[in-house]
């Protein structure tokens, strides 16, 4: 009997620590699915948070170098010994109305052997610009990199047989310029894509839609992107073409998750989807598009945003090279325009059209050069700046930039000034210490209600000024008013 019940009292306790193990089992399976379940973000809900931080160093950076670069160098703006119309070298494609197979010969002659990617970012570096936006694809739909989607790039069509893009996101990481990809939606080359409208792929009347472009967006378009941020980890990818009627709003909401999905921490432009206002670039106002900056192109905004916005630009008036294009803006000009845009908030893409043999412009270089000479002295008035809260001008000539969350404040003076520099908006900490970056000795100030705040030049610093001195950084602590 007795045998029994402890029998039976080992059975129940048996099944007691079953019971216990089989709900402890249940409770586990219970949490596995949450496990095993893929976060699905969505990345066109971003908190404001997460954006400002995203997008720190660019809002930092400022200043960038475009680079168009491809076939289009070969031709370089002249097709059967005639000067081809339009401004954009890169366009010859459709301003030439050039066959597909009759534009492959000119990849077929691509060959830049002079290209020196240690050379690029040098150039970069010393023009003080801290990331770059390379064309990976432009129109003509050729690649710059070893692309397994398509032979239709530099190393298994054109004679070069390199990646460029390995060589340069390398040489870049290296020299610490962020780097970044231009992308192309319009593609002229790709059957499924724009090439139906061949040898006119982008009249702006009549543009056909192809049908199977929703085809060339998912196993072509989607395929490279996803090598190109695999292989050359870019923080910034630049989509253009987004116009054309192949592509809609609800493709480009998808476009930009899928690029956030595949980096999170990436940068994208608004291009990616239809949201931009013609040539200024900002998103129209009707309804919530997909990108994290405006592109306002060859143009910058008449006043400052409270939207992130870069704007890009030529030195001459072409993208792609065009041998016979030497209408070259001013240092001057071009550097007043860098001061301008941070004045207002925004970043400056200034872009160079390097030569099918691989060399940046020298014309290019010798103004890249020359701003670079004026930022070594005076980047503390454009990197990780803000804009004020109130005038970011004064007069046509004086800009107004800020140290980020920290009381400092500068006056960039585009044009040799009096002996005096009054400033309306301005009011100097007590006892505190007004400089010229670039000049040791403070200079001498007072303040009044009713003038502003009264800058007083030495004589000998004003000698100093010369032809290309293109402007001066006053560095004032203390309050707006
Ligand atoms: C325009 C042009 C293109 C160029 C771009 C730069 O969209 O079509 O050639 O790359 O501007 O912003």
């Amino acid at each position: 009997m007795a045998g029994k019940i402890i029998n039976l009292k080992l059975i129940s306790l048996s099944f007691l620590i079953l019971l216990v193990l089989f709900m402890n089992a249940c409770k586990s399976d219970k949490k596995k699915p949450e496990k095993a379940k893929i976060e699905i973000v969505n990345y066109l809900e971003e908190s404001k948070e997460s954006f400002d931080q995203r997008m720190e160093w660019w809002r930092d950076d400022r200043f960038g170098m475009f680079i168009h670069w491809g076939v289009y160098a070969v031709p370089a703006g002249i097709y059967n010994n005639k000067e081809v119309k339009g401004d954009n070298g890169e366009w010859i494609m459709n301003n030439a109305q050039i066959p597909v197979k009759e534009y492959e010969k000119f990849a077929k002659q691509f060959d830049p052997v002079k290209f020196d990617a240690n050379e690029w970012a040098k150039t970069m570096k010393d023009a003080g610009m801290k990331y770059v936006v390379i064309t990976s694809k432009h129109h003509d739909g050729f690649g710059l990199w070893d692309s397994k989607v398509s032979d239709y790039d530099v190393v298994d069509f054109a004679p070069y047989g390199k990646d460029i893009l390995k060589a340069l996101s390398k040489a870049c990481k290296e020299q610490g310029i962020k780097f970044g990809l231009y992308y192309s939606i319009i593609d002229w080359h790709h059957p499924e894509a724009q090439s139906i409208n061949a040898p006119n792929y982008n009249d702006w009347e009549d543009l056909k839609a192809n049908p199977k472009f929703p085809s060339y967006l998912e196993n072509y378009m989607k395929p490279q992107l996803k090598e190109l941020i695999k292989n050359y980890d870019p923080e910034i990818i630049w989509f253009d073409g987004e116009w054309i009627p192949d592509f809609t709003h609800e493709q480009g909401l998808e476009l930009y998750q899928y690029v956030r999905s595949l980096k999170p921490s990436i940068i994208i432009n608004n291009r990616v989807d239809k949201g931009r206002s013609g040539m200024q670039g900002m998103n129209k106002g009707d309804k919530k598009y997909a990108g994290d900056f405006g592109t306002p192109e060859q143009e910058i905004l008449k006043t400052s945003s409270t939207l992130d916005w870069e704007s890009c630009m030529t030195m001459n008036d072409t993208w792609g090279y065009k041998k016979n294009d030497h209408n070259w803006k001013s240092a001057q000009d071009l550097l007043h325009n860098l001061i301008d845009v941070t004045a207002k908030g925004g970043n400056y893409l200034l872009n160079v059209g390097p030569t099918a043999e691989g060399l940046i412009p020298a014309p290019s270089v010798e103004r890249l050069n020359q701003i670079g000479q004026w930022l070594k002295i005076n980047s503390k008035a454009i990197y990780g700046t803000e804009k004020l809260q109130n005038n970011y001008k004064q007069g046509d000539k004086i800009r107004f930039t800020k140290e980020k969350g920290s009381p400092i404040y500068f006056a960039i003076v585009m044009e040799k000034p009096d002996r005096t520099i009054i400033l309306k908006n301005l009011k100097p900490k007590k006892d505190s210490k007004i400089t010229l970056l670039g000049y040791e000795n403070p200079l001498e100030w007072s303040f009044d209600k009713k003038e502003g705040l009264i800058i007083i030049l030495p004589s000998k610093v004003l000698q100093t000024w010369s032809k290309d001195t293109y402007a001066w950084t006053f560095k004032i602590t203390g309050d707006e008013i």
